[in-house]
This record gives structure tokens, sequence and C-alpha cells, in this order.
């Protein structure tokens, strides 16, 4: 397997030695070696300790890549071999982890390699903080502000290719986890002067070059500017190009980081067009015009370049022409202006392109800021970066190199400070046992530059602000005067007579001895500089112009906000911002990036022991280990250091309740620490070597994981135990259900089971005992059956003997009687011949009699005289007895059902009697008249009011009173009458009114005619000469025909004692006034139903048609 073998300590495959606090023998040699012959094999990181000391390797190499970062993520400092990545990883774990804010001091020459370094912490934070798509963002805005400022602020020097001509700290925010929020530039003094000059070799800004090689030529066109480097007087022509830089690229790269970052295209549009500005400005030249007082004035000469200028920036031509010519001064509330001559002219030009520059680059870096700026107010924890312009010395020195020399003079004080002074004071304070290393403290320098009364920045305001003629000359002077005895400071004037004859000091210099060299400085400039003077004129021309940004660089312009206050000078601010930074980077755990470099050639796999041994030296690199190692490489306060170890002794853990140191010894004794590797200071324990310290935070971690193991698993035993009794309850309650279940199955089965088997032996039971009982029934039907057969036989046997006895004896008796008749009728046949015979004759005719009466006794029919039942007759010989003894019976049985009638029936059945025999057989209205009962007064007269005269005209007892119908004899129509019989007379009245019509004594009728047949006429003939016969015969027709024939008939008896004649045939004759007419019966047609029919067929002729 190829994969890597996994380091775990720097002394693993160690080139030289990692560590320079283990090398052995301690000098410059060998320290010098040791850095040589690491370098020689790509290992350009060496440690002193936490210190990295990283060498320019001038070329890249393969140590960068994400591998690499995750190699070195998380893991101790000293596992791994010595990379920039370890230390970047200890600060930010420390940052994250033990909250402290930390910050990245990068110190060296310019060219040795610092921002390179930065940007490699910068990216490596980058890789391995949180991720996210937020997190992202500002990561990418962080990083992408580098190319931006390096565009802006970079140029190609001497010593480096890329150098950073300003100041930089920016530190970076992050949240509780880590998660990147935001960050903070600052930026230091912009090496301004290089936009309008450049030392030879040198280049202007890369911006400038970046835009004009890589600016699309329509982009181009917009900015008024030409592609040809050699038009614009400002770019200095030699080196215009430098070797492996593409500025085209890098320009879109710049303009692509200005996105990410979030400028707006317009803000983009404005930056571009301020550079374009500038760079024309150093296009406008003067010329001297004499003017009538003699002195010269300046005027332009060829306003072509400023026209453009002021059509880019849109300010007003003349105004901008007018400050170039003109100076306004203002003294006692007095304007005065004095015209430019042609040298005051090209210094005003260069200052307004000077300050237009860097206040565009200050605007950037503001810019920046507000889009980096986090976003949240939570309490953030810091990493600050500082890569700051490198120790510099330049053939010739001015007042930037003078600054810069400065602000790394400051910078190795405060490395002094936190390393070997304040260790050693340190060690004296907590009453370690020490030994002092002597090492330079630069201290003394700084105070020569930066002090208040007699530092040289104090005399340079001094004499900027001083009234009088003012020149670098007059400076240099009291500088002479008031530095001369300072061992650091040499000067040709200096009263220290050792540099009388020094020609390698000219008189318009003066010399530092800095930590790291001496550095002559051209005095020249410095006045001017320091000062930073831009006409007022250009200013407020500046604020006029119709252009947003520039307008926002110059407020001071703004002709409402005069401030005759002079601005603090350059030195002053820079002084003070220098100092700002100072005591902020105090307040942070520091981390030590020295960066040296190998040759002055800028070139790869060349190591310049000479100028290797200088910077070490300078760098106090040597000391610094020699102090690492005599004292302690770590130390803490008691009661952290307890807190943060306890949990390692049993006795610690979890709390001690003594003082803490005892703790600490405590601890230590436990763990068995060798004595050598720590001791007790007064308030903190000093822990000698790292390797100690790391040792106790593995066995730390270790422990810490060993608890988080111990919780983890008291947890999930107590999760699995609360699980598991859950679980147990659960199962037995699941189980009991189950095996209730189960059981009521199995019991149902066996139940079931048991029903079967038991019906099945039941059934095998009963059919058993039902074939028993069925054999023994069969048994016992067939000893029955036997038995009876048997009976049978021997009953039959018997029978037939005894029949055969019986038939024997009563052959016998009758043989006998035979025998004995015989016998008697032979010995009494002489005495019975007479009278025997009749005698027998009689008895047995008496006894049949006898017999006949009781049984007719027993079956006499009913009393009812229309009975006809009649037993039949029992033998041949009472034929006329049987008949006659049943008319007897008749007859008597009448007899009886008469002797119940009461008088009135007896009337009504002799009428009944009577109308038989007039009419049965006779008539054939008869048969339907014998079930009527006879009436007589159908018609209520003596109820009805209507009659009431009727009534009253007879007085006799009414026997009839019945609706007729009256047959005319004209017509043979009928009419309705009323007919009345009394005991007298026979009356007609009317229907309606009962009014008599005719009366009729009963002797007058002579007759009664009337038909065979089933109808109701009858005619009742009268007396001739009668007085009732005068009128004729009455032909009547009723319903009750025979009743009243009948009444008619017996009343006529009773009273006249004679028969009346009632004739019954079909044709009759009636006297119908004189005539005598027929009247027919004929069979006539159903036609008119069942009533009969009457018509007069001629004078002698009425047919009655009879249905
Ligand atoms: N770690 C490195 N690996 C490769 N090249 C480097 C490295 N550090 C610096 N350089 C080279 O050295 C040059 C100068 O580095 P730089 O960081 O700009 O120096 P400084 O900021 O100290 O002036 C860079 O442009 C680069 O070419
Ligand atoms: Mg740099």
């Amino acid at each position: 397997m190829a994969k890597m073998e996994v380091k775990t300590s720097l002394l693993d495959d160690m080139i030289g030695v990692g560590d320079m606090v283990l090398l052995e023998p301690l000098n410059e040699d060998s320290f010098i070696n040791n850095l040589k012959k690491r370098f020689d094999h790509n290992e350009v990181y060496t440690y002193i300790g936490s210190v990295v000391i990283s060498i320019n390797p001038y070329r890249s190499l393969p140590i960068y890549t994400p591998e690499k970062v995750e190699e070195y993520r998380n893991r101790n400092f000293y596992e791994l071999s010595p990379h920039i990545f370890a230390l970047s990883d200890e600060a930010y774990r420390s940052l994250r982890d033990q909250d402290k804010d930390q910050c990245i001091l990068i110190t060296g020459e310019s060219g040795a390699g610092k921002t390179e370094a930065s940007k490699l912490v910068m990216s490596y934070v980058a890789a391995v903080c949180g991720k996210g798509a937020e997190v992202n963002q500002v990561k990418e805005q962080l990083l992408q502000s580098n190319p931006v400022l390096e565009a802006f602020g970079n140029a190609k020097t001497v010593r480096n290719d890329n150098s950073s001509r300003f100041g930089k700290y920016m530190d970076i925010e992050f949240d509780f986890k880590g998660d990147p929020l935001g960050g903070v530039i600052s930026n230091y003094l912009l090496e301004k002067s290089r936009v309008v000059k450049q030392p030879r070799g040198e280049r202007n800004f890369h911006i400038f070059y970046q835009i004009l090689s890589g600016a699309s030529e329509e982009f181009l066109c917009k900015l008024k500017l030409e592609r040809d480097f050699s038009r614009y007087n400002y770019l200095g022509l030699d080196s215009a190009k430098v070797n492996g830089v593409d500025d085209a690229s890098n320009f879109r790269t710049v303009r692509n980081a200005m996105q990410i970052v979030g400028f707006m295209d317009h803000e983009t549009q404005s930056v571009f067009e301020v550079v374009a500005a500038v760079l024309k400005l150093g296009n406008i030249e003067f010329k001297p015009e004499s003017r009538a007082n003699g002195l010269d004035e300046s005027k332009i000469k060829d306003k072509n370049e400023l026209k453009e200028i002021c059509e880019l920036t849109g300010i007003d031509q003349s105004v901008l022409e007018r400050a170039f010519s003109f100076r306004t001064v203002e003294a006692k509330q007095e304007k005065v202006s004095t015209t430019l001559n042609v040298a005051q002219a090209y210094y005003a030009r260069d200052a307004l392109a000077k300050n237009l520059y860097s206040r565009l680059f200050s605007w950037l870096v503001t810019r920046i800021n507000e889009s980096i700026k986090a976003q949240t107010k939570v309490r953030k924890k810091v990493m600050g970066v500082l890569d700051i312009y490198g120790f510099e010395i330049f053939e010739d020195n001015s007042f930037e190199q003078f600054i810069i020399n400065y602000c790394n003079e400051k910078l190795q004080q405060i490395f002094i400070e936190l390393t070997l002074k304040e260790e050693q004071e340190e060690y004296i304070r907590e009453g370690i046992e020490w030994t002092n290393i002597e090492y330079f403290n630069n201290a003394i320098i700084c105070d020569l530059i930066e002090n208040n009364q007699t530092g040289i920045l104090a005399m340079l305001d001094e004499e900027c602000l001083r009234p009088g003629t003012v020149t670098d000359d007059t400076f240099l002077e009291k500088l002479n005067q008031v530095c001369a005895t300072h061992q650091h400071f040499e000067s040709r004037m200096s009263k220290c007579s050792r540099f009388l004859n020094d020609t390698s000091l000219p008189h318009s210099c003066f010399r530092i001895q800095h930590y790291a060299g001496k550095v002559m400085y051209q005095v020249e400039g410095f006045v001017d500089k320091n000062n930073d003077l831009l006409y007022r004129d250009l200013s407020q021309a500046m604020w006029k112009a119709n252009h947003s940004l520039i307008k926002a660089l110059f407020p001071e312009g703004n002709p409402a906000k005069i401030n005759l206050k002079r601005p603090p000078t350059a030195g002053s601010q820079f002084k003070a911002s220098v100092a700002t930074l100072m005591k902020n980077l105090q307040t942070k755990n520091p981390n030590y990036i020295r960066c040296i470099k190998p040759n002055d050639k800028k070139a790869a796999h060349i190591f310049n022991d000479a100028l290797v041994c200088h910077q070490i030296r300078y760098l106090g690199l040597l000391e610094n280990v020699r102090v690492r190692r005599a004292g302690y490489a770590f130390r803490q306060a008691y009661e952290p250091c307890l807190e943060r170890y306890k949990m390692l002794c049993k006795q610690t853990w979890p709390h001690w309740r003594g003082p803490a140191r005892a703790g600490v010894e405590v601890l230590f004794d436990e763990l068995g620490i060798p004595e050598e590797e720590f001791s007790f200071g007064r308030s903190k324990i000093f822990i000698r070597n790292p390797r100690t310290l790391f040792k106790l935070e593995d066995l730390r971690k270790q422990r810490l994981e060993d608890l988080a193991t111990l919780i983890e698993k008291i947890y999930r035993g107590w999760k699995c135990r609360t699980r598991f009794l859950l679980m147990k309850k659960s199962q037995v309650v699941i189980a009991s259900w189950a095996r209730r279940y189960a059981q009521q199955k199995r019991y149902q089965k066996i139940k079931s089971s048991a029903i079967i088997v038991q019906s099945y032996i039941r059934g095998w039971k009963a059919r058993k005992l039902l074939r028993e009982l069925k054999h023994l029934k069969r048994c016992n039907e067939a000893v029955t059956i036997i038995a009876a057969y048997w009976h049978g036989t021997q009953a039959r046997r018997e029978l037939k003997r005894l029949k055969e006895e019986a038939r024997r004896k009563h052959a016998v008796a009758v043989i006998w009687a035979y025998w004995l008749g015989l016998k008697v009728r032979r010995e009494y046949r002489k005495f019975f011949r007479a009278n025997a015979g009749r005698k027998i004759y009689e008895f047995t005719l008496q006894r049949l009699m006898q017999k006949y009466f009781l049984e007719m006794k027993k079956k006499m029919p009913s009393l009812s005289p229309i009975d006809k039942n009649w037993p039949a007759r029992p033998y041949l010989f009472l034929d006329s007895t049987h008949k006659e003894l049943k008319r007897i019976f008749h007859l008597w049985r009448c007899k009886k059902y008469r002797d119940q009638f009461t008088d009135q029936q007896k009337l009504i059945y002799e009428e009944k009697l009577e109308a038989s025999e007039l009419f049965k057989d006779k008539k054939a209205l008869y048969p339907a008249s014998v079930g009527q009962p006879f009436q007589g007064a159908y018609l209520e007269i003596s109820e009805n009011p209507k009659y009431k005269k009727l009534k009253d005209a007879v007085d006799e007892k009414i026997i009839i009173a019945e609706v007729v119908n009256k047959i005319n004899r004209a017509n043979g129509k009928a009419t309705s009458r009323i007919f009345l019989l009394t005991k007298n007379n026979v009356l007609l009245a009317d229907q309606k009114n009962g009014t008599i019509k005719s009366e009729v004594p009963l002797g007058d009728v002579t007759k009664v005619s009337m038909s065979s047949q089933n109808d109701g006429f009858f005619a009742v003939h009268l007396k001739e000469g009668s007085e009732a016969a005068t009128k004729g015969d009455f032909l009547l027709s009723s319903d009750h025909l025979i009743e009243m024939a009948t009444k008619l008939y017996r009343t006529t008896l009773s009273q006249t004692k004679q028969k009346l004649n009632i004739e019954i045939s079909d044709e009759f004759l009636v006297q119908f006034k004189q005539d005598k007419v027929c009247v027919k019966f004929i069979q006539g047609s159903q036609k008119n139903g069942n009533i009969p029919t009457c018509k007069r067929k001629n004078n002698r002729l009425l047919e009655v048609a009879v249905p």
C-alpha cells in the first residue's frame, strides 16, 4: 500500500535537526549548516521551539497540497516535520479550543517570503475551518481580498518582484465553533512616492501595467488610455515586463476578485477611472512663461491630456488648470494667490497623483472591509495575521525606507519583549533559577526614532511645523545637534569626530545602526514627504469633480469644512498607528514566522551563507535558541493547569481540596514526570520541554477519551438496562398472553378432541347397546312369534280339538235330540197328531210378533208429520200390518201435532186446507202459495191517515185489504185499486185517496174465474140484475190470488151458506156492461219478463199472454 507512513514525531526521518533547540553543538556555523542542509533537501522550515524559521525557496514546492493540509490537521506541533501548516494548526486550534485570540507575526527582509507565508496561513485556516455555503462565501471573500490589495499595493522592487509596498494587518474573526465570520484589514503607509518615480530596475504598482496589458480595447478607450507603456511618464521604462508575471491574466484575476469581494460594476469602473487619471496626470507637462514681474509662471504645454483627464473625472478643466498655475494661501483671514513656477507646478501635479492613488488605496481597504465585515454581533475570536513590509536597505534610502525600517524595529522589539525579555523576566519574577542570556535589545534604536522629545520623528515634525524656511538640510542640522551622541546614529556633521572623515557617508545623509544593519538615509524629501502637502486649490478642485469616488476621496476640499489646522504629519500618523498595532498584538497569543532570504538573486537552490548569517544575527535567532534551551517551553498558572490536567490523577480527580500548587505537585508526582522537566514558580508551573507538555496533552486526551467512554459506557449501560427491563417486562406480558392464548387453544383442542372421542365412544357404546337391545328385541320378538306360533298352533290344535269335540258333542246332541225327538215322536205320535202342530205354530207366531214389536219400538221414526221415514218390514207376512201400523202412527202423530195448535193457527190451517182443496193440482200458481202465510190485511187501512175516510166508511171487520190491478175492459190496461173484503161486502176503492169506487154485497158475487196457469188474473162475476152488475164483472189481477179466492170462498160460505163457484179454465166469459167478452189465456213470450200482458183483441176477445 502506497499510503504515507504515519509520522509520530518530527524526529522521524529528520534531516539535520528540525528543532534548533536540539542542535549540538550550538554555534553560528552549526546553525547555518543545519539550515543549509535542510534547505538543500527542500526542507525550508525549521523550528526554534515554537518559532518557525522559513527560508524562501524561490520555487514552488509540493508541500502545500490539500493532502498536506489533511496531514497536518489536528496533529501536535512536534509530531510532524516542521511546516508553516503546523504553526497555523496550532494557532487555529488554540483559538478554537482554548479561546485564546491569536496573532501570527511574520517578519523578515523584503523578499524573504512574508506575504507568501501569510497567504499560506490564511489558506490553511480556510481549509480546516468549518464548511457550508455561508462560511465558504466568507472564506472566499477573505482570500480574494489579497489579489486586489496586491495589485494596488505591490510592486516589483530590486529585492522582490512582488514586494508589498504597504503594511497589512488582517484580523480574521471566528465564532465559538471556529467558523470564520469575517475580517478587518488595517493598512499601513503605502509607499506612494512610487506612483511618480521608481528607482532603477523597479516598477510602479502592478495595477498600472495590468490595466494596460489586460483591459480590452474598448475598456481602454473608455478610460482614454493607450496600451503602450512608454506613453506614460509615470511608468519607469526599464523592467516594465517582469519574468514569469502575466500582467494581462493578473488583471482578469483582479477584476474577478473585485467581483467576488463585492465591488459593484460602477465602483470598479470608478476605481479604474481614478487609476487612469493618475496615469494620465503624469503626462501633463509644464513650460515656463515669463511674466511682467520677471518671475516665471508655469503653463501647461499640451492641454489635450488635461482635457481627457477632466472628461474622465468630471472635473471642470479651467478649475484644474488654474489649480496647476496658482496657489492660494490663507493667512490671517486673507486669501493670497500666488502663481506657481514650473517646478512648483510639477510638485503640485505629483502631489495630486500620489494623493489620489494613496487615498484610492485606503478607500479600497475600507470598501473591502465593508464587504468582509462580520455580520453578527456575537463575541468573536480573532486571529491576526501581520504581513508588513520587510526591512529594506537600498542604494538610496529615503523617508519610506526610514518608516519601513522603523516598523521592523518595532516588530523586533515586540519579539524581544515577548520571547526573550519577557521570558527571562518572568523566570526571575517567578523565582525560577535562571542564568541570564545576553541578547541585543533594540529598544534603544526605537527610542532614537520615536522618542517624543529627542526622537528623529519628533525632530522632523518640529522642523515641518517650524515657521521660517524649512529644508531637508535644516532638518539634518537639527538631527546632528540632537542625536549626534546617540550610539546608533551616524552623520558627517555629528559631533562624533569618528565620522568626520567617513567618505562613505555623504553630507546630505545620516545613518542609523538598525538591529538588522546600518542603513544610510538620504535626507532629501524627508520634510516634504512628512508634510505630505497638497495645495488646497487642488483638493478643492478634486472635491468639485463630478465623480462621486474622487469627491469622496477629498473631503477636505469642501469649502464648507475648511480646517486651518494642519493635518497630522505622515511620520506621526505612522507612529501612532504602529503604536496601536503593537498594543493590539500584545493582547494576543503570538506565533512567529521568521522569514529568511537565501540569496539576493531571487534564485532557487542558492544558499548564500553570508547573507543568511547576517539575517540570523540581526534576528537574534541564536539567542532565541539559547533562551529556549535554558528556559522552559511552557508555563501556566497553577489553577488552570490543575483544572486542565486534574483528571490524570486519582487524588486530584474530580476535586482537589487543597491549594492549586499542592495539587499540581501531587499530579506531577503521580504522573512520574522527571524532576528536571519542570519547575515550580511562585504562581506558575514551568515545563521545560514541549514534549512533556505534549505528553501531558496526550495523556489528557486519552483520559478524556476514557472518561467519555466511561460516560458513554454508563449511559449505554443505563440505556440498555432500561431497555432490557422494559423489554423484559413487555416480554413477560407478551409471554403470559401468549401462554394464555396457547393454553386456551390447547384446552379448546383437548376439549373438542375429548368431545369427539367421547362422542365416538358414546356412539360406539350406544350402537353396541342398540345392537344388543335390537338383538334382545329380535330375540324377544322371535320368542314371542315362536311362542305365538306355538300358542297359535296349540290354540288352533286345541280349538280344532274343541271344535271337533263341540261338533262331536253337537252332533251327538243333535243326533241325540233327533234320536230323542224321533223316539219321542215315535212314542208320542199317537198323542200329538191333532193339537201339537197348531200350538207350535201359534207359539212361534207369538214369538215372532213379540220380537217385531220390540224391534219396532226401538226403530220408531220422529214425531214430525212430514217425516217420511219408516223402518223396513222384517217379515213378508207382516206387510199389511206394517203398512197399517205406519198409517196409524202417522195419523197419531198428526193428531198430536194438531193438538198443539191455537185457535188462530187452526184457522190459518183451515184456510190453507181450504185453499188446497180448491186449487191443488188445478191452478199452476198454487204450489208457490203454500209456503206463504195468509196475511189478509196487506194495507194498514186503520193506520194510514190517507185511508181514514175509507176506514170510516167500512165499519165491519176487514178480512182482506190489498192493492189489485183492475183491468180496463176497453183496452186491457191496468189501474191500481184497493180491494177490500169484509164480512158482507167486496169493495174497490181508489188507491190514492181511498174513495170507494164500487161496493158489492157478497150475495151478489156468483162466481170467480181464473186460468189454470201461473198468473194472478181473476174475474169476479156478479149476479145479473143486481145493483153492482150494471158496470159489468170485475177483471182483476193480484199477487195473492190464492189467498183472496180462498178467503172470498170461505166468507161467502159462512155468510150465505152457499158454496162460491170457482171456475178454473183458460178461457172464460166476462160480462162487460151488455157484452160478454172472452178472456183467453195464451202462452206468451218472455219479452216483458214474468209479468203477463193483457190485450184487447176485438170486441169479444181479451188476450192475456202468460209467460
Ligand atoms: N514558500 C514559498 N514557496 C515558493 N516561493 C516562495 C515562497 N515564499 C516566497 N516565495 C517567492 O518569493 C517571492 C517573494 O515573496 P514575498 O512573500 O512577496 O516576500 P516579502 O513579502 O517578504 O517581501 C515570491 O514572489 C515568491 O516567488
Ligand atoms: Mg510582502
